[in-house]
């Protein structure tokens, strides 16, 4: 075996994010989004990309979908004390459009030295996007929501995004479900009343 590289601070990534002008995405931000919480989670989440008030405010889940993401870690057990949170991509995509896969490819670089600095048993991802980067699968949400998967040394567990239920309500029943299965699997769901 070689000798495994030294992980690089959060730090020194950080910085790195902040001066990237690698794609079209950093004449059109306000500031880029890094990621936010416990460089020592157990829970890494990743998300699609910043939105309109995350680019204002350069913390990912601030809008509406990250007020539901707080709720959604208190049925786990959870607080945003407790994960580090992150995006696919660090800069918001003009409209909040799809992430294109040019963008992908070249911010993911960032992603994945978050993830071996920090080092998590789980990694959640929230939708389609950070399910099919982190799993290299073409499998969509749909099928693989609320089933343990595994890359590489981490566990990975898929839920759909908290956004897909502000305008879908059918979806909030397999929210609340896969996230007190999450609080089940890391035993921290408080026992029901
Ligand atoms: N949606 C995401 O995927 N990430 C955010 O940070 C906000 C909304």
């Amino acid at each position: 075996m070689g000798i495994p590289k030294p992980h690089i601070p959060l730090d020194e990534i950080r910085a790195a994010v902040e001066a990237c002008h690698k794609c079209p995405l950093a004449d059109g931000r306000t500031q880029t989004v890094f990621g936010v919480g416990n460089a020592d989670a157990r829970v890494l989440i990743v998300g699609e990309a910043p939105g309109k008030n995350e680019d204002l405010q350069g913390e990912p889940f601030v809008g509406a979908a990250g007020k539901y993401l707080n709720e959604l870690l208190g049925i786990a057990g959870l607080t945003r004390e407790d994960v580090f949170i992150a995006n696919v991509l660090k800069c918001r995509p003009p409209g909040n459009r799809d992430p294109r896969p040019e963008e992908i490819e070249l911010c993911t670089p960032f992603l994945r030295e978050q993830t071996r600095t920090i080092d998590p048993e789980f990694i959640v991802t929230l939708g389609n996007f950070s399910t099919k980067f982190i799993l290299k699968t073409e499998v969509g949400i749909t099928r693989l929501h609320g089933t343990l998967q595994q890359a590489g040394r981490f566990k990975v567990f898929p839920i759909f995004h908290p956004a897909a239920a502000l305008y879908d309500g059918s979806k909030r029943e397999a929210l609340e479900n896969d996230f007190a299965t999450l609080g089940e699997l890391l035993g921290t769901r408080k026992p029901q009343a």
